[in-house]
């Protein structure tokens, strides 16, 4: 039984895709929207899963929670039982003009903002997305008509100042970040979140795979707190995008 996410190589049915949302609350529903008859696994802080059948394969849907330590303990448990492809699906701030809301953004590659990855390789090594996961989201959210980018994505530890942003406690962002949403604008980047840099970073080290799709829920060149309503429409695009991908993989 692995010690985070309670889990055993017995519970996983034979699985070697992991879908993972970092919001617990999210694990039952994609679940069920891959398939109706989709299993409870386990629950231990913010690791939820979920067990899948499709097409006569287990699909495990496992939570990692915000930011990369969490996602880190989730991803290092869950190799270790077998898991070979890793496809993270959640939410992001654009920060192009263009971007608009609803779409999605697939990473290809991710600023390495984070700490947890460098626990695992230096930051010279690149943080990349699998080429063959990352063309099945691309194909199964062309499939879903839903818009959507590829490019790089900023990673950060912290949503506040490391996304520099001002609407906080001290309005007070540190001199490293100060003026650090404009530099990533200017060198194309796309998009900020939380867990790409680390996911990717260990996939690559441990030669397994790994794939980022992520819904716009604001646009931070026009509004900086996004809606609910939008979260439930990204939530339901991205369980779309997801049950298309699984149905490709098995
Ligand atoms: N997740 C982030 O990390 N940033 C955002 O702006 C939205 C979602």
């Amino acid at each position: 039984m692995k010690y985070h996410i309670k889990l055993t190589t017995e519970m996983l049915k034979g699985a070697t895709l992991a879908i993972l949302p970092g919001d617990p609350g999210r694990v039952e529903k994609t679940a069920k929207y891959i398939d109706p008859g989709a299993t409870f696994l386990a629950s231990n802080r913010e690791y939820t899963s979920w067990l899948a059948q499709i097409n006569n394969s287990s699909v495990l849907v496992c939570s990692t929670g915000i930011g990369g330590p969490s996602l880190s303990i989730a991803v290092e448990e869950l190799a270790s039982l077998g898991i070979k492809n890793f496809i993270r699906i959640g939410t992001t701030g654009a920060i192009q003009s263009h971007i608009e809301i609803p779409s999605m953004i697939i990473t290809t590659g991710a600023v390495r903002l984070d700490g947890a990855s460098k626990h695992y390789a230096p930051v010279e090594y690149p943080a990349v997305a699998d080429l063959d996961l990352s063309n099945a989201l691309v194909s199964a959210t062309k499939e879903n008509n839903i818009p959507y980018y590829t490019g790089i994505t900023a990673s950060s530890d912290t949503f506040y100042p490391g996304q520099e942003r001002y609407d906080t406690f001290s309005k007070y962002v540190i001199k490293e970040f100060q003026g650090s949403l404009e530099q990533w604008q200017k060198l194309n980047v796309l998009n900020f979140e939380m867990e790409s840099s680390t996911l990717f970073t260990i996939a690559n080290a441990f030669g397994l795979k790994a794939a980022c799709i992520s819904a716009v829920i604001v646009n931070r060149t026009k509004n900086e707190t996004p809606d609910d309503s939008i979260l439930a429409q990204s939530e339901e695009n991205l369980a779309k995008v997801i049950k298309v991908v699984v149905n490709y993989i098995h």
